[in-house]
């Protein structure tokens, strides 16, 4: 485990490289899920840095994500824009899965958007279906502020009783169906993953209130409360969860859901810019 000292250091860095690379500095971070990497394309006076030239960024292994940090606008609006992020079942440690956020927190970002691709639990959900986030089970059996508290970076002891800001996700459902997405939300299992999960898996989530499952997200969203960022998180539903269907699970599935909702995904996600 780095000491606090070599682990604002680094920040400092990472920090100092992306100030000399960007114009202005965002307000607003959004991390991109599967199948909505096209969201960067609409970033207007792009700074594009890829992963491997920041320093102390761990690299994205992951075939299909990009591994790069956007700098830009949409909508008026500053971003900083994940495309590729890091996944504990890859390998990192919480600490290099949730760097790029507070990469983001010295930055000054004080929002952030995350999106993913998750397992419908939830009977009424279907595949294709844009879920909002209203809260999360941490079911990853570990926590990314395990360790020395960062004291500069936030509090021991974070509340994470509002982790989905409510003001937030109460204008994100009103938005919904403008973008002909019917208003859900739902509570996130986050799960260590790789392997999806077993059928008495998912019914022990089900019982203990989740309406999604994922492998992600939930990191990311514990620290950037702990650094004082509101957060808005939305699943895109790609397949039901095991057990739920006659069917067997494949990450060909999640793949092809994820492009078919991606316009709309990458539509409502433009939209939220002027609302949020
Ligand atoms: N389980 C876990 N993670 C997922 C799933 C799932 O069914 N679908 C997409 N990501």
């Amino acid at each position: 485990m780095t000491s606090e000292i070599e682990y604002n250091a680094k920040l400092d860095e990472a920090r100092s490289y992306i100030m000399e690379q960007v114009p202005s500095l965002p307000e607003l971070g959004i991390i991109l899920g599967s199948g909505l990497g096209a969201f960067a394309d609409l970033v207007e006076n792009k700074v594009t840095i890829g992963y491997q030239d920041i320093p102390h960024f761990p690299i994205s292994t992951v075939e299909g994500h990009a591994g790069q940090l956007v700098f830009g606008k949409v909508k008026g609006r500053s971003l900083v824009v994940m495309q590729g992020r890091f996944h504990y079942y890859e390998g990192y440690t919480m600490q290099e899965v949730t760097f790029p956020i507070r990469v983001m927190q010295v930055l000054g970002v004080k929002g952030l958007i995350v999106t993913n691709a998750a397992g419908g639990i939830n009977p009424d959900f279907q595949a294709g279906d844009l879920i909002l986030i209203k809260d999360h089970l941490n079911l990853m059996g570990e926590n990314p502020l395990r360790g020395p508290n960062l004291a500069k970076l936030g509090p021991r002891f974070p509340d994470l009783s509002e982790a989905y800001n409510s003001e937030w996700r109460q204008k994100a459902l009103a938005l919904m169906p403008d973008y002909e997405i019917r208003p859900q939300e739902g509570v996130y299992a986050g799960m260590s993953g790789p392997s999806y999960e077993t059928p008495a898996e998912i019914r022990y989530s089900r019982s203990i209130g989740a309406d999604m499952v994922g492998m992600s997200t939930v990191p990311e969203v514990i620290v950037a409360n702990h650094g004082g960022m509101k957060v808005l998180g939305i699943s895109c539903v790609t397949n039901m969860a095991a057990g739920i269907l006659p069917q067997k699970l494949s990450h060909g599935e999640v793949m092809e859901t994820a492009e078919r909702v991606g316009k709309k995904f990458v539509n409502f996600v433009e939209g939220l810019m002027k609302v949020l």
